[in-house]
């Protein structure tokens, strides 16, 4: 297939744009290829998961686009990098780490990028509108682009993104494409209370059976009966797209995509139906629980970056408590969503508790914890599911509730009536 290019592509390839975006555009022909795109499309927005420093290469590919001169062609968001700028003296980051990847954030920044430096670019004001093409990164990010909002963009991998944000193009592919957008694996929740489908806790545990079950498919969950809130997807697509692949999702009635269930498979029939229980839902939950005791060394929280409303749940939860002087209870956020939290009030009363924060990066984008810290247990589907593998660390998981009651007991310890009801 061969691609046809625009006249104003042309002339960026040959260099009359500058040569940062001709070395983004020439990057970018050559993954058209890949992505069998027969052309490219404009696009309006951007969001730069290469912001995290993972090694020189990465430092040596942003410092050279910013070097030739790179400007972000659309508005473009940055994800997480890898250092807390305010905090990192705090933790166990090393100093040539630090330095290194404050020069990769200064190199994005000299772009023209806006520096929100969040896995949750969704829940700022930078937010994507319905039908809108984007070149997004972070797979969180992208799931809940595609699947709540109804923007439409690729998995775009680190390196790329920034390539489509100098052009301001995309390779015309994939789920940039109405008709790939259609649902493939029909999911169908079989007698799951609505109680349960309302708890925050389910939607990590949903997200973990899911991904597992469609891998890099587009399933189409019929049967939820709650409406679930902006976090609830967020910790629902995170999930999926760690057990799987999962970068589009329908939930009948409640998507955008998915008015009805023909809609969603855009009255075609689906590759494959599988039934969801409560007990694979039980089943799966177990799943997010690597450790075998009850020991508890920190309490990890904001997996995507907390939001407002989270901080606000959590304040309520830790009014008037402490946590065990042995346990780190640890939250990852935003300077966004951190400032407002400040100015509602919420920030000190957390501190009283005993919480601690990072923004702009999280514990799995920096090197910031003492590695004695072996057992983990967090909220987050995300977390749960990386932790054991990135960091070592044995994980429990748990509703935010469960994760302040064990903070306080200094041992982990769960209510399971939600799930045995
Ligand atoms: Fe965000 Fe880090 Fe989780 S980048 S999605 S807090 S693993």
């Amino acid at each position: 297939m061969s691609l046809k290019l625009s006249a104003s592509d042309q002339s960026m390839l040959a260099g009359k744009h500058g040569p940062a975006p001709q070395m983004a555009l020439e990057i970018l022909v050559r993954m058209a290829e890949v992505y069998s795109a027969n052309e490219l499309l404009d696009i309006s927005g951007a969001h730069i998961d290469s912001t995290i420093y993972i090694g020189d290469a990465g430092l040596e590919y942003a410092e050279r686009l910013a070097g030739l001169g790179a400007r972000v062609a659309v508005p473009t968001t940055l994800n997480v990098s890898g250092l807390d700028e305010m905090r990192w003296q705090e933790w166990d980051v090393n100093r040539d780490w630090a330095l290194a990847a404050q020069r990769q954030m200064a190199a994005y920044q000299s772009m023209g990028a806006i520096p929100t430096w969040t896995c949750a670019p969704y829940q700022t004001r930078w937010q994507p509108r319905f039908g809108q093409q984007i070149a997004w990164g972070e797979s969180n990010a992208i799931v809940y682009a595609n699947s709540v909002i109804g923007a439409r963009t690729e998995r775009y991998p680190d390196l790329l993104d920034i390539c489509c944000a100098i052009t301001g193009r995309a390779p015309a592919a994939g789920l940039h494409l109405a008709e790939n957008r259609a649902g493939q694996l029909l999911l169908k929740l079989v007698e799951i209370p609505e109680t349960l489908q309302q708890a925050d806790d389910f939607y990590p545990v949903l997200g973990h059976l899911v991904g597992g079950i469609a891998r890099d498919r587009i399933p189409v969950l019929d049967g939820i009966k709650a409406t679930p809130t902006s976090d609830q997807h967020k910790a629902f697509g995170a999930a999926a797209a760690s057990s799987g692949t999962v970068a589009l999702y329908h939930m009948v009635g409640v998507t955008p995509e998915a008015p009805t269930l023909k809609s969603a498979f855009q009255g075609k029939e689906p590759e494959g139906t599988f039934e969801i229980t409560i007990g694979d839902l039980r089943a799966a939950r177990l799943e997010l629980t690597s450790a075998q005791g009850e020991l508890l060394d920190m309490v990890a929280l904001g997996c995507p970056h907390f939001s407002i409303e989270e901080f606000m749940k959590l304040a309520a939860l830790v009014a008037g408590k402490h946590a065990h002087p042995q346990v780190l209870f640890h939250i990852t956020t935003n300077r966004l969503q951190f400032e407002k939290a400040d100015r509602a009030g919420l920030i000190e009363p957390l501190r009283n508790f005993g919480a601690r924060f990072t923004t702009d990066t999280c514990i799995l984008a920096t090197p910031m914890l003492n590695p004695e810290i072996k057992n983990l247990m967090t909220n987050s589907g995300k977390y749960a599911y990386y932790s054991p593998g990135m960091l070592k660390a044995e994980v429990s998981y748990g509703s935010l509730a469960d994760c302040v009651r064990s903070a306080i007991t200094g041992r982990v310890v769960l209510d399971d009536s939600i799930w045995d009801g």
